[in-house]
């Protein structure tokens, strides 16, 4: 049966006359009107199975019943009222479980936000009083989102940057190590963190460690490419932090949350940051960013340094302890990590059978299938990554792909293994089709991807 799309198109057709053209990444025509647990359904009926969750922001998935049913018991008591003037319970059990499930048996403190980016400008913050230092690092193919504090931190895309300026003064960038794409060309094993001589050799002639008030860094790189660094490399930049008294910060709005089948991204690398930001899944869908962190780096700053009129209201944090509670009660770390384990496996078989697919890293389910123009170059194929999408798209599986052509495999954790097994065979299908040249180049028409 051919598909309809003749709804989703009409809305189209209006948002275009009507919203910010610039606020969106689109690869294909489709507008949401339902979404539970993995399965997606638009506007003509057509359904998907997910396999981004809403840009990693659903690891509970769409609609958990737990989640509706605590939103709304909220949100017949009280939506919000704020917490910059008043207390509210649901704000201080989360806040209490945030401290428990974050890494580090030290005294912690919680602020919210209402979306990851300002929670990232309150880690700038918190850095820059606690050390009384200025500079920040962060990553080269990073993105924090787009206040413009996040903005300064990203380096991801000249579009966010250009026209906008002055950005954050004092923000420098270096290389995310990259083992795949590595500009030493070491081989894992014998590699002895060249890729960290940038920074040492930085911090001898132009950036004094002495102003450098925090590192931060995503456990994986999301929108860079779903980039995992090497377990050494991250011990080391930590201790170059411990021993310059910087501070190491984990950005892990897209990684934490169970996303890696640790709550936690940094827990991989055994490594205890000293804060955390949070966001995308903590809200379960409702929006809520986080910054956990030590005691004594939040009483650096006084009231009212960092507050806003709706944040860690009362619905969100209802929607977010229900969404933590589901992760516990359901073992949603232990299923990302097995079905990650799982989905790696199929598509590192699919990789000995097409030479597209240049590598598949990841941890738990925030997998990336990186697809390349030739094994040798590594150069990624982004016009290969749209079209495979847009087919996958056409089947029923909502896939799209980052920095190069990197295909984003982060479906939500409550995933059931049939769903899984049925969208990657679709994935499959998609990538043979499109090695047959059966992908016309009508079917980018809505494709502007990253
Ligand atoms: C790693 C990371 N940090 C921050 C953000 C920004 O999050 P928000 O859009 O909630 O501000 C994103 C969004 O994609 C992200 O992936």
């Amino acid at each position: 049966m051919v598909k309809k799309y003749d709804k989703n198109l009409e809305i189209i057709e209006r948002d275009e006359k009507v919203f910010s053209n610039f606020s969106r990444l689109s690869y294909f025509p489709l507008t949401i009107k339902k979404a539970h647990g993995s399965i997606i359904e638009d506007m003509d009926g057509n359904e998907y199975i997910d396999m981004i969750s809403a840009a990693s922001t659903l690891n509970t998935g769409s609609c958990h019943p737990k989640i509706v049913q605590a939103i709304k018991d909220q949100a017949d008591k009280c939506i919000s009222y704020t917490a910059a003037y008043t207390y509210s319970e649901p704000l201080v059990k989360l806040s209490e479980m945030l401290c428990e499930i974050t890494p580090g048996n030290f005294e912690k403190r919680v602020l919210f936000g209402v979306a990851a980016s300002d929670s990232n400008d309150a880690a700038i913050k918190l850095a820059r009083a606690y050390t009384g230092k200025k500079k920040m690092i962060s990553f080269i193919g990073a993105y924090h989102g787009s206040t413009y504090g996040a903005i300064s931190l990203s380096a991801i895309s000249l579009n966010m940057r250009r026209k906008i300026g002055p950005l954050l003064p004092e923000i420098e960038h270096i290389r995310y190590p990259n083992c795949y794409r590595c500009q030493f060309k070491c081989n894992p094993e014998d590699c002895s963190l060249e890729c960290l001589e940038d920074f040492k050799i930085a911090m001898q002639t132009y950036i004094p460690p002495d102003e450098i008030a925090a590192v931060i860094m995503e456990p994986i790189e999301g929108d860079g490419g779903l980039i995992v660094p090497p377990v050494k490399y991250m011990k080391a930049i930590y201790n170059i932090c411990k021993d310059n008294n910087i501070l190491f910060i984990s950005e892990e709005v897209q990684q934490g949350l169970g996303r890696t089948g640790k709550w936690f991204g940094i827990e991989h690398f055994g490594i205890i940051p000293d804060l955390i930001v949070m966001g995308k899944s903590l809200g379960a869908g409702l929006p809520l960013s986080a910054v956990v962190g030590k005691k004594e780096i939040f009483e650096a700053l006084g009231a009212p340094a960092h507050l806003f009129s709706m944040t860690g209201n009362q619905t969100c944090c209802a929607a977010a302890i229900a969404s933590i509670s589901v992760i516990k009660n359901e073992k949603l770390l232990d299923k990302s990590r097995d079905l990650g384990a799982y989905a790696k496996s199929r598509f590192e078989e699919m990789k000995s059978r097409y030479d597209i697919i240049g590598e598949v890293r990841g941890l738990g389910l925030s997998i990336g299938v990186d697809l390349v123009k030739d094994r040798e170059s590594k150069a990624g194929d982004k016009n290969a990554a749209a079209k495979i999408c847009c087919r996958a798209w056409e089947k029923g599986v909502l896939l799209i792909y980052l920095a190069d052509g990197v295909l984003r495999i982060q479906p939500p954790l409550v995933i059931t293994k049939e769903e899984l097994d049925k969208a990657i065979n679709i994935i499959e299908e998609s990538i043979a089709d499109y090695l047959n040249g059966n992908i016309p180049d009508e079917i980018l028409k809505f494709a502007k991807g990253w």
